[in-house]
């Protein structure tokens, strides 16, 4: 779901970046939260907010407050060697009380505990990214994966659901889409509207449970959750980076859907998180059978928005010199331990989820991968809802660029567009407005609502 933060330190405009202006934030300027969006748990603005996430995950069982407060105190701001040894052995521990607690005499503390042990191996292995051959990225993803499963089969009113889609594409073969799915009541023939959610740039369709799908499964509605080409589970564990045929990711796992009966099928919507903010409205370009797609945030052209802290070197990458500008690159930049965590970490997280180790063609690769009038034509008449993190400076104006494009690139746009930007003073302006999932789902819930023809949510207050 997320990507750096710190390629925006707060003061810097982006075309400092690279020039000599441009000083190490955690270095320069004594951290004092009051400057801030949001309080940090890192004087590191990067490490603040990857933070933020396993934090925010607590509102919906992934986490509690004081294991993670507990843990940021073992993570020394600008050092990402800190990471794995400030979350690992934590998430041992917490998967082996889960281990140890008797499911029938306990289900909630098992799958509680589960739940926090699989956050906290995910969060462990983050940053390990920067070596791509580092065995930890495969070898705890699938503890990760194990608890969080273990979890899942605790949840109730039904248990969750784990699904393998397949897809075969030319030049990579055949593939796997390994899925999710969780029902909004306990009955197999109640047909219930359906959100789907995709997740982005380095987020897991774990973190998207707690985040996206505890809201909807508390209102009464299935949801699932699926991971695509790039995506955590396919980058690990079969080596397909992205592609920008998004809509080949999603069709089959609409195919699964579609076949259940416990959903209405005239009522599935898509919602894309972070990248997914670029991904989801490609992948229902295609995708005929979604009546509404949600963009978390607005995501125009994620390689347009990089471009522009790169200063010089965005300059060389269109010169066409790939020899030159994966050379400067690495030294400047990606290998450069003098610059912030997170304005290495994007490119190191770029580079791992294309495969490759040309950030030439990383980033070559990403520009295929945009919201073009063609696509808006494609998702024509289905309304869309475009939000925007009033403090999101890592998409910058993309949102608006976004909500022009839907509203200007097709037929009857401005009554299909639906444009909110959610506030910094009420806790919910960050990127994808993380850790106030109530406003936005109270929103999005509303206009879900207005689509579905005044559709009535419930209560199940299912866990
Ligand atoms: C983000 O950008 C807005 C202007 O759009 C600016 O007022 C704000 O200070 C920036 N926030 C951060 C954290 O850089
Ligand atoms: C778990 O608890 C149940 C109910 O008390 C009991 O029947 C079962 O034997 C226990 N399982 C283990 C592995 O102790
Ligand atoms: C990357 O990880 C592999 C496997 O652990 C190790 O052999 C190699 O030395 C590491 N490379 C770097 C540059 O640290
Ligand atoms: C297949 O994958 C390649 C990337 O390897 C991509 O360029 C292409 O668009 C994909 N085609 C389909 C139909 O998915
Ligand atoms: C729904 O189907 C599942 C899987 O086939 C089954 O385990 C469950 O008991 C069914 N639930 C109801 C309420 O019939
Ligand atoms: C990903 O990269 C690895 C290592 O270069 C390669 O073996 C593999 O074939 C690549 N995957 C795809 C789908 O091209
Ligand atoms: C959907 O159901 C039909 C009929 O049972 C079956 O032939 C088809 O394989 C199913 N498709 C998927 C994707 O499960
Ligand atoms: C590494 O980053 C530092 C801090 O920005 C910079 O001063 C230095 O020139 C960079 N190293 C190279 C080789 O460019
Ligand atoms: C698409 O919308 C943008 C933003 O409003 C506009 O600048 C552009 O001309 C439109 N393009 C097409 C092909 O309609
Ligand atoms: C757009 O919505 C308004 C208000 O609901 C309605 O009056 C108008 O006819 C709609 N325009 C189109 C082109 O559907």
């Amino acid at each position: 779901m997320l990507f750096s933060k710190s390629l925006l330190p707060v003061g810097a405009s982006m075309l400092m970046l690279f020039s000599q202006a441009y000083t190490k934030q955690v270095e320069s300027e004594t951290y004092d939260p009051t400057d801030y969006p949001i309080f940090q748990l890192s004087a590191d603005s990067d490490q603040a907010f990857f933070l933020e996430i396993p934090l925010s995950l607590a509102e919906a069982e992934g986490s509690n407050t004081g294991e993670l407060l507990r843990i940021a105190t073992q993570i020394v701001p600008g050092s990402e060697e800190s990471v794995y040894p400030a979350f690992y052995p934590f998430a041992e521990k917490i998967n082996a009380l889960a281990e140890s607690i008797n499911a029938t005499v306990d289900p909630v503390g098992a799958r509680e505990n589960y739940f926090h042990a699989s956050t906290y191996y995910r969060s462990s292995v983050y940053y390990l990214v920067a070596n791509q051959s580092d065995p930890r990225l495969v070898s705890v993803w699938q503890q990760a994966i194990t608890a969080f499963n273990k979890a899942i089969a605790l949840l109730h009113p039904a248990p969750g659901e784990s699904f393998t889609a397949h897809q075969t594409n030319s030049s990579i073969g055949a593939y796997d889409i390994p899925g999710y799915f969780y029902k909004g009541s306990a009955s197999n023939t109640t047909q219930l509207p359906t959100l789907i959610v995709m997740t982005g740039y380095d987020g897991s369709q774990q973190d998207e449970f707690h985040l996206a799908c505890a809201e909807v499964l508390r209102r009464g509605i299935n949801c699932v959750t699926l991971e695509g080409p790039g995506q955590p589970t396919p980058i690990r564990f079969q080596k397909i980076g992205f592609i920008p045929d998004y809509w080949t990711a999603l069709t089959p796992v609409v195919d699964l859907i579609t076949n259940r009966t416990d959903v209405d099928t005239s009522k599935i919507v898509l919602l894309g998180d972070s990248f997914g903010g670029t991904l989801a409205p490609i992948a229902a370009s295609r995708e005929p059978r979604l009546s509404g797609v949600i963009m978390l945030d607005g995501l125009v052209n994620l390689q347009q928005q990089i471009g522009l802290s790169l200063g010089k070197l965005e300059d060389l990458f269109k010169s066409g010199n790939a020899k030159e500008f994966n050379a400067e690159m690495e030294d400047v930049l990606i290998n450069n331990q003098s610059q912030p965590i997170g304005d290495r970490y994007i490119f190191q997280q770029g580079l791992y989820t294309f495969n490759t180790t040309s950030p030439f063609e990383w980033f070559t690769q990403l520009g295929d991968i945009k919201v073009t009038p063609e696509v808006v034509e494609g998702v024509g008449d289905r309304p869309v809802f475009i939000a925007r993190g009033q403090d999101d400076n890592l998409t910058g104006v993309q949102a608006v660029y976004a909500r022009d494009m839907f509203i200007n690139n097709r037929t009857n746009g401005v009554n299909l567009t639906t444009y909110q930007e959610f506030l910094t003073d009420l806790g919910a302006g960050e990127h994808t407005s993380i850790g106030a999932e109530t406003q936005i789902f109270t929103a999005f819930s509303a206009w879900l609502s207005k689509i579905w023809g005044d559709y009535l949510f419930t209560d199940e207050q299912s866990y």
